[in-house]
């Protein structure tokens, strides 16, 4: 029988023996859509909340998954990783909302990262620069055929994560205006370089799992179309919340059956 661990992990407040054996975490930015993503599997059941961190346990068939929020950015972000991996847990999904860059993508539409550029700091503290941000392949690949099969509108590429939403993002509706000139004209660069999305926790997530030996994979429903609107449009977030619980749902079940036959 291996020994579980009873001890409580600082800031996300959980033990093992709480996850119920639960190797997957599917991570929300946002405290308040882990209840929601829990309610589309079979059944679930609350963990509690401490700091940023809201937890749920949820189930396919008897399979247990950890739905967990990892709050806003990179730090909190690695600190998640960080701390579920000491509890057991093997395969991250971080399922976010983001920003297109490109004019081909609609509002509600979901992006698939591949790769991540690293716009932020966190994960430099992992390794350096140099070092690339992506994603487990299985992992992905079970995102990609499970959107595929659903009929969801999905694109898969690069996303650009940044550490801040306004000037890393080249958003001139800040309380000042002001971006630097470093980021002047960066969203039209990321553009030509094919770039399709922002948002602010994936590199992180992709290197802290890489450099573990663990798996991720990220999932983001588009709530902004930069080449129409800086706005966030909050009218969408329901469909893309439906959208990505039920492609992940779908995806663990597809990569469950991929790794049993390896
Ligand atoms: N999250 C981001 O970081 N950027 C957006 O434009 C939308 C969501």
């Amino acid at each position: 029988m291996p020994v579980k661990n009873t001890e409580v992990q600082y800031h996300i407040g959980l033990s093992q023996d709480q996850l119920c054996g639960a190797r997957y975490a599917l991570l929300p930015g946002d405290p308040g859509r882990v209840t929601p993503i829990a309610k589309v599997f079979d059944r679930h059941h609350e963990l509690g909340q401490h700091r940023e961190y809201r937890s749920a346990i949820a189930y396919v068939d008897r399979l247990p998954i950890l739905v967990m929020s990892t709050g806003i950015g990179s730090p909190s972000t690695a600190i998640a990783v960080e701390e579920l991996a000491r509890i057991g847990i093997q395969y991250f999904i971080r399922l976010g909302t983001t920003g297109t860059i490109q004019p081909q993508i609609n509002l509600g539409d979901v992006i698939i990262s591949e790769a991540a550029v690293r716009l932020e700091g966190t994960s430099q503290h992992y390794a350096p620069l140099e070092y690339p941000a992506t994603g487990s392949i299985t992992l992905t690949n079970s995102l990609c055929d499970a959107a595929r099969r659903l009929g969801i509108p999905t694109h898969v590429g690069i996303t650009c994560s940044s550490d801040s939403f306004w000037p890393g993002q080249e958003r001139y509706d800040s309380f000042t205006g002001y971006v630097l000139r470093r980021f002047h004209g960066s969203v039209e660069e990321w553009r030509r370089l094919r770039v399709l999305n922002f948002e602010m926790e994936t590199a992180a997530l992709f290197i802290v799992c890489r450099v573990f030996a663990l798996e991720a994979a990220s999932l983001c429903g588009v709530i902004a179309q930069r080449t129409e609107s800086e706005a966030v449009r909050k009218d969408v977030y329901d469909i893309v919340q439906e959208r990505l619980s039920k492609i992940a749902k779908t995806a663990i079940s597809i990569h469950q059956t991929t790794v049993e036959t390896r």
